[in-house]
């Protein structure tokens, strides 16, 4: 399964309430470039828009699928296909942002300091990634990948490495004039019950499995995930999930 738009924008409006706390708090006055790294269909890009409305704006994402969004959805600014693990531009920026995107590139002790490297004096390297692999959400999926008749496809998937706070502040300090980490857990209520938990994941952090699988290895795996996300999360009186969701933010400043 390769990233989805439409799948991923299902719950857009919760996805981007991360977006909007962390563009709150660049610190950075005077933007004339930016830059969305991992922008997915551009709702992220729009809020980076809004706040600094005189920058050449730019969002970068490995999948067309994506950026196909992104460009119909911002007409007016510039969308490239290019992976982060690789970006290496010519010029610096006022701000990078990189909202719910650096937990699918490895390497985080050499990416960081490289983006900041790619900042002028003054700029914000603005980032969230979700900090939830130890959420059931995660856990289940790695058990059920790793006990089911598909695990000699996938019991090995892993995400890439992410670190405690600590581990990127220590990272980052020698870089930067000044480091802001904080960490918030969201608490995103899906209507659509338990199977709004599987779709909402399906369209991020399932995917490394489900696109190991057949048709009907998927459709066994989502309903075997879906039986025991019933089980971890209880729904509240109406059937809504209230899908609890820790996030981890850093905004440097160089
Ligand atoms: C969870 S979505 C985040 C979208 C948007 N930034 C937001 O705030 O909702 C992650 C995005 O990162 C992109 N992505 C993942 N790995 C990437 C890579 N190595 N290079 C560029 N984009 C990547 C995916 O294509 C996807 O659009």
């Amino acid at each position: 399964m390769s990233w989805s738009a439409k799948q991923y924008s299902m719950f857009e409006q919760q996805r981007t309430r991360p977006v909007r706390d962390l563009v709150a708090a660049i610190p950075t006055r005077d933007v004339k470039t930016a830059i969305d790294l991992g922008c997915g269909p551009g709702n992220s890009t729009e809020v980076l828009a809004e706040r600094f409305t005189d920058a050449r704006m730019t969002g970068l994402d490995s999948s067309e699928d994506m950026l196909s969004d992104a460009r119909q959805r911002l007409p007016a600014l510039t969308f490239e296909l290019a992976d982060i693990g690789r970006w290496n531009p010519p010029q610096t920026y006022d701000v990078i942002l990189a909202n719910a995107s650096l937990q699918w590139v490895p390497d985080h002790a050499h990416l960081y300091p490289r983006l900041v490297n790619r900042l002028n004096p003054g700029g914000s390297l603005a980032v969230q990634t979700p900090d939830n692999l130890e959420e059931p959400a995660h856990r289940l999926a790695r058990d059920i990948a790793a006990n089911g008749p598909w695990a000699d496809k996938i019991a090995s998937v892993r995400h890439p490495d992410r670190h405690p706070a600590a581990y990127y502040f220590e990272l980052l300090q020698p870089h930067c004039a000044e480091v802001d980490v904080w960490r918030t857990t969201y608490h995103h209520p899906l209507a659509g019950g338990h199977a709004a938990v599987v779709e909402w994941f399906k369209g991020s952090a399932l995917r490394p499995y489900l696109q190991k699988l057949d048709e009907n290895e998927q459709q066994a795996f989502l309903d075997t995930y879906l039986e025991a996300i019933s089980q971890a999360y209880p729904a509240l009186g109406d059937g809504t999930v209230l899908l609890p969701f820790p996030r981890l933010f850093i905004v440097a400043v160089r």
